[in-house]
């Protein structure tokens, strides 16, 4: 082996130790040219007089975290796909064909190629870790296995479980791939070795899918499975959208009962599939993802208490999710029933997301009231989460300002209101950030931190640093009425409730709008929100951005109907579900060319545009990226920005103005169109 070798290759007491330590990256990764190196290693260990092969990872935690993705932008070919994971396949097959017994140890994380490559190996000992996960999660990517891992996995623990595990990208614990047959022993750090060793010695029957499970592997059993695993999926993701899960199910059925056809299908449609629109897109949304996790990492302080002031919907969520990610919280709310509901909710959500009582009983301990109020003095951070209204929200801060320790950052959760008129009262009004979560707090990954002309650069990075802190994602926007999110989604829901008023059923509406690929219709999310919370923001805006506000929402509001939560708005609810009947025959005027689609999608586009324009986030990327993970704006289009670019900004343009044409001024296109027509302006906002 070379210095430049990532793999490192022992021979101890008669035993192969091929370890890999991929060079300069925190985890272990498959790259080509590791899949080279792991080759030529082979010919050493074929030609060697070793009883037994262990393969295992030289990063301390972690076995291989997947495929080195920042690859996939230099696999422009399905021909050029295809020759690299037949190259791959055929270095697992070598494995997998070796004439001694071979062990995965796996120390931690072991996803994607690297649980295909742990599945090659006869014998997979796991660490038996909380934080480790196993799994196949390509078709996040737009992708699925490709080096043979549904074959194997389906031999290894039957068809439902391995087709659940692919189709949903889902990961498990140590734990549960040992109950499934995925692993054959999870054991403490310290007994890896050991134990790997006793397999080598002992080889004990290998893991197996039983009679049963192989029997659905025949093929009618695969034509009904088929069928059903197709339905399950149609009912969540459209073929067109997401194409991936739907080829697996395809090839298995048709091959499912010959292991080389089954080999040369899967490499055959990972090959078409990674130059689809939406690998591509979905590959770009997962660095979106990351470039805004490490954002808040760079540097800045550690937290460990934080005060949070109200505990209504907002406060008591954000104060539980603080403390389930390790802070100390103080929680004050002048109303002590509303104290007490919060801690209810807290001890409701630690049971439901962490793994034991012992662990949700430490978090309660962690979650502490505070009556008085007076916690704030010691706070790291304090976060304001009280009713939306600009005068009460000053003397709160005025307060703080008072007894807060001087470098304590102050945070407002308001929706609405300019920081600059919280901060009016404030000595240093500099101070003040804006850190605004989503509702529900434990789902919504986005956090607009939110900065005016005064703050300080300081804070505002602190804030950030504080959003990765609790494993949330940090976007910087400048402070205007609705900041980002809700001033794109207003308009949009606010042309939801016009269609409405113009006839056409709700439930049409939301479909018009998941079938581009949005999770939930604007009318079922005005619902969730709570139409006085949705009346209250259009007003706030309505006069900036001159947005109509319809009457209907006005009357819905009037007459008590909030949405979800008083079980009537645009929905009747029941159980927490929107009661509907079948979605409505579609109307003529909707049919003729989806213009429901188009009047909600584009009125949503014109208000990215205008924000982009505007400059409210610091470049393109920021804004696809708050986008999608706020408001869910089809992940697999890459953004609301990229989905433009990518279309033609020209073609888009044209449409947007037949619209203006057709029902209006709410349709003028903003003047940022031009500068995103025209690259060299654009590049400007980079
Ligand atoms: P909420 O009405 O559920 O809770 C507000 C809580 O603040 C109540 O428990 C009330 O007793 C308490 N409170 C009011 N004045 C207080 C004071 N001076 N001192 C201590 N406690 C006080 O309101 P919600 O929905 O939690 O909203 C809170 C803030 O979060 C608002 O600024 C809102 O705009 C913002 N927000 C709300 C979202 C939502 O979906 N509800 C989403 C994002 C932000």
């Amino acid at each position: 082996m070379t210095r430049k070798d990532n793999w490192k290759i022992q021979e101890l007491d008669g035993i192969c130790f091929l370890t890999l330590d991929s060079r300069d990256r925190e985890q272990n990764v498959l790259s080509t040219g590791i899949m080279e190196q792991l080759d030529k290693a082979l010919d050493l260990v074929e030609n060697s007089s070793s009883r037994g092969l262990v393969i295992r990872s030289g990063k301390e935690k972690g076995f291989i975290a997947g495929a080195d993705i920042t690859e996939f932008k230099n696999f422009d070919s399905p021909q050029r796909v295809l020759e690299l994971t037949r190259f791959a396949g055929a270095v697992l097959h070598r494995i997998e064909s070796l004439a001694i017994p071979t062990v995965a140890e796996i120390n931690g994380h072991c996803l994607g190629g690297g649980l295909e490559l742990a599945l090659a190996c006869d014998y997979r000992i796991v660490v038996d870790s909380r934080r480790a996960r196993l799994g196949l999660p390509e078709v996040r990517l737009g992708i699925h296995p490709g080096f043979g891992g549904t074959i194997r996995l389906i031999e290894l623990c039957g068809a439902p479980v391995a087709m659940d595990l692919v189709l949903s990208g889902r990961t498990i614990s140590p734990a549960t791939a040992n109950k499934l047959g995925i692993v054959d022993f999870s054991v403490p750090q310290r007994q890896l070795e050991s134990t790997a060793r006793f397999v080598l010695e002992r080889k004990p029957p290998r893991r197996k899918a039983g009679i049963m499970l192989r029997l659905l592997n025949y093929s009618p059993a695969r034509t009904v499975i088929s069928l059903v695993l197709r339905r399950r999926l149609e009912k969540k993701i459209s073929r067109s959208h997401y194409p991936a899960p739907f080829s697996v199910i395809d090839f298995w059925q048709e091959h499912g009962g010959n292991r080389n056809a089954m080999f040369a299908a899967e490499q055959e449609s990972i090959s078409r599939l990674f130059t689809t629109d939406t690998s591509r897109n979905l590959v770009r949304v997962f660095f979106l993802q990351e470039a805004l996790k490490s954002r808040g990492k760079r540097g800045g302080p550690v937290f460990s208490h934080v005060h949070v002031i109200g505990a209504g919907t907002m406060g008591g969520d954000i104060a539980s999710w603080c403390a389930m990610a390790g802070l100390r919280v103080t929680i004050h709310d002048r109303d002590p029933d509303a104290l007490a509901r919060a801690t209810q909710r807290a001890y409701q959500l630690f049971r439901s997301r962490l793994k034991s009582k012992r662990l949700a009983e430490r978090a309660m301990d962690r979650f502490i009231q505070d009556t008085r109020g007076s916690a704030a003095a010691k706070a790291d951070i304090i976060i304001e989460a009280i009713v939306e209204d600009a005068d009460i929200k000053q003397a709160v801060f005025r307060e703080l300002e008072k007894i807060a320790r001087p470098d304590a950052i102050l945070a407002t959760n308001t929706s609405s209101i300019s920081l600059e008129t919280i901060a009016r009262k404030l000595k240093k009004p500099g101070r003040l950030v804006g850190l605004h979560f989503f509702n529900p707090v434990a789902k919504m990954q986005l956090i607009e931190v939110v900065y005016g002309h005064k703050t300080y650069k300081k804070y505002r990075q602190s804030a950030a640093a504080f959003c990765s802190q609790i494993g949330r994602l940090p976007v910087a926007v400048k402070s205007s009425p609705g900041f980002l999110v809700n001033r794109v989604l207003m308009p949009y829901t606010l042309e939801a409730v016009a269609i409405l008023n113009d006839g056409v059923a709700a439930v049409d509406i939301d479909l018009a709008a998941t079938s581009f690929g949005m999770p939930m219709g604007p009318l079922a999310l005005a619902d969730t929100v709570g139409l006085d919370i949705c009346l209250d923001v259009a007003e706030n805006l309505a006069d900036t951005f001159h947005f109509e506000v319809p009457d209907l929402l006005r009357e819905h509001v009037r007459k008590g109907h909030l949405g979800k939560k008083s079980g009537k708005g645009f929905y009747s609810w029941k159980n927490g579900k929107p009661v509907t009947a079948k979605p409505g025959q579609k109307t003529e005027y909707d049919s003729k060319d989806n213009k429901v689609q188009q009047r909600l999608i584009f009125r949503y586009l014109n208000e990215c545009v205008a924000c982009l324009d505007e400059k409210l986030v610091g470049n393109q990327d920021d804004l696809d990226a708050a986008l999608v993970f706020a408001t869910g704006f089809a992940p697999f289009r890459g953004g609301p920005v990229n989905y433009l670019l990518s279309q033609g900004v020209e073609q888009k343009l044209q449409t947007l103005q037949g619209l203006q044409q057709e029902f209006g001024e709410r349709f003028t296109p903003h003047p940022g169109w031009q500068n995103l027509a025209n690259p060299g302006i654009n590049e400007k906002n980079q």
